[in-house]
């Protein structure tokens, strides 16, 4: 077993209002204060951009952390629709997804520009949580570790310095928002190809993260494999006691 720390992290994605977010998250301060914190798992939310201060001001003293939910590679300047490092930074956030499928899917999005995003975020003290997976067609056509390689490539290429200051998620596009999960074996053996190009990079002991999926009653099977180190939860973090089966788990 590794002493890795694990870590479950919500992606509401563009979920949420300021009603909503309220009860959801005052409903997961309570559940933590009532499970008498889960010293094993480190939690956190990404929620939109407009509601950081929101978050940051119900989660200011619990032990759950936030972040956003993408960042961008550049640190100021002409770039309409676009949101900092140092801004993000300036509302507590810990943590940024950078990489996600949908970001790749529907933004165009190159892993040059997530390992750029990846270095911004490191640059301004925040966790990068980079995010790799393949398609269906892609699993079909038997290319599922060369294209996290690939993906990964400009990634690790930032040194071992960079990669230590990360965190990844491998999300099978297919299992995105599907009800369809990896099986343990199948994301494992993803966890593993990736858990060996980190040991390359001079980093054996980053986090992995699994998404896709995840519910309360898939998790403790995912988290039993060797290299799953905790999971990048969407549909089932937008529901405070789904959210925190998943993080008892
Ligand atoms: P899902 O999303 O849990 O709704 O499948 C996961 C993600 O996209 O991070």
């Amino acid at each position: 077993m590794s002493v890795r720390r694990r870590l479950v992290i919500g992606n509401w994605k563009m979920n949420g209002s300021k009603a909503e977010n309220q009860q959801l998250l005052s409903d997961l301060v309570k559940l933590q204060n009532a499970a008498a914190v889960n010293e094993a798992a480190e939690l956190a939310v990404c929620a939109p951009f407009p509601y950081l201060q929101q978050v940051a001001d119900i989660l200011k003293d619990s032990v759950i952390g936030w972040g956003g939910q993408d960042a961008s590679e550049h640190a100021k300047g002409a770039y309409t629709g676009e949101v900092s490092v140092g801004m993000l930074a300036e509302f507590g956030c810990a943590w940024a997804i950078v990489g996600h499928s949908e970001r790749r899917a529907y933004h165009g999005e190159s892993s040059d520009v997530v390992a750029r995003k990846a270095a911004a975020a490191i640059a301004g003290g925040i966790t990068p949580v980079v995010c790799v997976g393949e398609t269906q067609a892609e699993r079909e056509a038997g290319n599922t570790l060369q294209v996290i390689s690939s993906q990964l490539e400009p990634v690790l290429a930032l040194g071992a310095g960079a990669v230590r200051k990360m965190v990844l998620a491998y999300e099978p596009v297919w299992a995105i928002g599907t009800g369809l999960t990896a099986s343990p074996e199948q994301a494992q053996e993803v966890h593993a190809h990736i858990r060996s190009l980190l040991a390359q990079a001079g980093a054996p002991e980053q986090r992995v993260l699994y998404g896709g999926s995840v519910k309360a009653a898939n998790a403790a099977s995912l988290f039993a494999k060797e290299d799953i180190d905790g999971a990048l939860v969407g549909g089932a973090s937008l529901v405070a006691t789904d959210f925190q089966g998943i993080a008892n788990a």
